[in-house]
C-alpha cells in the first residue's frame, strides 16, 4: 500500500448506529491514524450541562458550560476514553439517554462553534479519521476522503441491540428503534450543520454489508484516490 500524505484527513459521517465508530476505529488503526470521535465531545458537553443543572437550550448557561471546558480524548483499542475536568466519564456518556442529551445540545450554534474549533485544532496536523455528523460538510470540508455511512433504521436498531446484549445488557429492539428515529430526526432537522452527506462524499448503504466488507471498500477507495 502506498503511504498516504501526512496531512490526510478521512471523514466518516452518518446517523447513529450506522457502524461509523467501529469502522472509524478500524480504519484509523489500519492506517496508523488518530481516531477523532466528535460525538463523544457533544456527549461530554451534554454531560457537563446536566451536571451543572443547565437547561439544554439555555444559551447563556451553555456558554458557562463551554468556558474553561477541560476535555481530553484518549483514543485506545475500544471506545475513546473521555476525560472531563480530569474525571473519566467514558462510560457515563455512552448511554441512550446521553445520546439524546448530546443531540439536543448539538443543535445549539454556540456549542457547535466551540466544538468545531476544537476539532479543527485536533485535526490540524492530519493523519486523522474524524467521525460524526458534519465532519465532511463543516469541520473538514477540504478533506480528500469523505464517506457517509447509512443503514436502514431497523438494521441499525438490530445492531445496537446485539451490541448491548453482547455486553450483557438488556435491550428492547422496539424502544431502541424509536430512539434511533427520534435522534435521526433531531440531527437532520436542526438548522446548523445538520446530518447530511457532503456533496463529494461516497455514500455507503451498509444494511446488507458486513463490517469487513465496508472496511475493505473504504480502504481500497482511500488507497486508490
Ligand atoms: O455519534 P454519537 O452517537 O456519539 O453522537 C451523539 C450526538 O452528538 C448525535 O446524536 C448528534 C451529535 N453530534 C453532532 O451533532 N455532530 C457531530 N459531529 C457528532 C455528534
Amino acid at each position: 500500500m502506498a503511504a498516504l500524505p501526512k496531512n490526510e484527513i478521512i471523514t466518516i459521517d452518518g446517523p447513529s448506529g450506522s457502524g461509523k465508530s467501529t469502522l472509524s476505529r478500524l480504519i484509523a488503526s489500519r492506517l496508523g491514524y488518530t481516531y477523532l470521535d466528535t460525538g463523544a465531545m457533544y456527549r461530554a458537553v451534554g454531560f457537563k450541562a446536566r451536571k451543572m443543572g443547565i437547561d439544554l437550550d439555555d444559551v447563556q448557561g451553555l456558554e458557562g458550560v463551554l468556558a474553561n471546558l477541560d476535555l481530553q480524548l484518549a483514543p485506545g483499542q475500544g471506545d475513546t476514553r473521555v476525560l472531563l475536568d480530569q474525571e473519566d466519564i467514558s462510560d457515563a456518556i455512552r448511554t441512550a439517554e446521553m445520546g439524546l442529551v448530546a443531540s439536543q445540545v448539538s443543535a445549539q450554534p454556540v456549542v457547535r462553534r466551540k466544538l468545531t474549533q476544537m476539532q479543527q485544532a485536533m485535526g490540524a496536523k492530519g493523519m486523522v479519521v474524524a467521525e460524526g455528523r458534519d465532519t465532511g460538510t463543516v469541520v473538514f470540508p477540504e478533506a480528500r476522503h469523505k464517506f457517509y455511512l447509512d443503514a436502514t433504521p431497523a438494521e441499525r436498531a438490530r445492531r445496537r441491540c446485539e451490541q448491548l446484549r453482547e455486553k450483557g445488557q438488556q435491550a428492547d429492539e422496539e424502544e431502541i428503534l424509536q430512539q434511533i428515529i427520534e435522534r435521526d430526526d433531531n440531527d437532520s432537522s436542526r438548522t446548523v450543520a445538520p446530518l447530511k452527506a457532503a456533496e463529494d462524499a461516497c455514500i455507503i448503504d451498509s444494511s446488507k454489508m458486513t463490517v469487513d466488507q465496508v472496511l475493505v471498500f473504504i480502504l481500497e477507495k482511500v488507497e486508490n484516490l
